[in-house]
């Protein structure tokens, strides 16, 4: 068997906010020639439309229906184009609005509502068991790609995790403070975390990484020499 054949086909990473799942997921996927897809970016175009459309949060059935009747793509970008994706409704490029603190406010409760879930999850689960691909979210170790061969569960402190996001902001020019993304990413862990269906939680056979005092480069190699062994014992089982 060569190494490529005795690679994960299915890799699954969870996580909470800003824990590293999206930067480390699509250095996986381009290494490995896979398809990298975020679940996240779905959950954030329900939310984005709902906050368009003036749907509230708490609108189970209205929310419900919009994740139900609408089609959310999440493609690769184009050549040229420096987003790892794009994400379209109904041919509408709506990928800038899904980081708008409007939209980061609603998500987690918009995300919690099982009717929501059962529409993403759906697709979700389709996508990922064509294979070749690496998903990343909440749930997808647990609840959308149980038989994922790989998982994984990326951590780091709510501090940390608040200091990256926060460095994001700064960059793209979005004015906001530490404290209040802090106190955002603390409310959207623990709805994340709590809710009923399918709750951010690591699967017990996903390989748990924290990465509060890690660089990316070093995420990247552990995680690559995990995977590479564990492909290597494939071919070559210890005796
Ligand atoms: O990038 P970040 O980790 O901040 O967020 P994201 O992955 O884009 O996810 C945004 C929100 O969508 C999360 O806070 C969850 O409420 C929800 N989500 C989910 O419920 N299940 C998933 N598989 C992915 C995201
Ligand atoms: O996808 P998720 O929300 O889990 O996190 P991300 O978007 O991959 O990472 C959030 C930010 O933290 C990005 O700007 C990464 O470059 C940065 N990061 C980091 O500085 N060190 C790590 N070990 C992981 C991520």
């Amino acid at each position: 068997m060569k190494l490529e054949q005795a690679l994960p086909r299915i890799i699954a990473i969870d996580g909470p906010a800003a824990s590293g799942k999206s930067s480390v997921g699509q250095r996986l996927a381009a290494h490995l020639r896979y398809l990298y897809f975020d679940t996240g970016a779905m959950y954030r175009a329900v939310a984005f439309l709902a906050w368009e459309r003036g749907i509230l949060p708490y609108d189970e059935p209205g929310l419900s229906e919009l994740a139900r009747t609408t089609r959310i793509d999440v493609v690769p970008s184009a050549p040229g184009d420096p987003r790892p994706y794009v994400v379209q409704v109904e041919g509408r490029d709506i990928t800038e609005g899904l980081r708008l603190p409007e939209v980061e406010a609603i998500v987690s409760p918009v995300s919690a509502h099982p009717g929501v879930r059962a529409a993403l999850t759906a697709q979700q689960r389709r996508i990922g068991l064509a294979g070749q691909v690496v998903m990343v979210g909440r749930d997808i170790g647990t609840v959308v790609l149980p038989e994922a061969d790989f998982k994984l569960y990326l951590d780091a402190s709510l501090e940390e995790r608040a200091r990256r996001r926060y460095a994001e902001y700064r960059t793209r020019g979005q004015r906001v403070t530490f404290e209040e993304i802090l106190a955002s990413m603390r409310e959207r862990d623990r709805i994340d975390s709590t809710r009923e269906t399918a709750p951010l939680r690591q699967a017990p056979d996903a390989v748990y990484v924290d990465t509060t005092a890690l660089s990316l480069d070093e995420v990247f190699e552990h995680i690559l020499h995990l995977i590479t062994t564990r492909a290597r014992n494939r071919i070559n089982p210890k005796t």
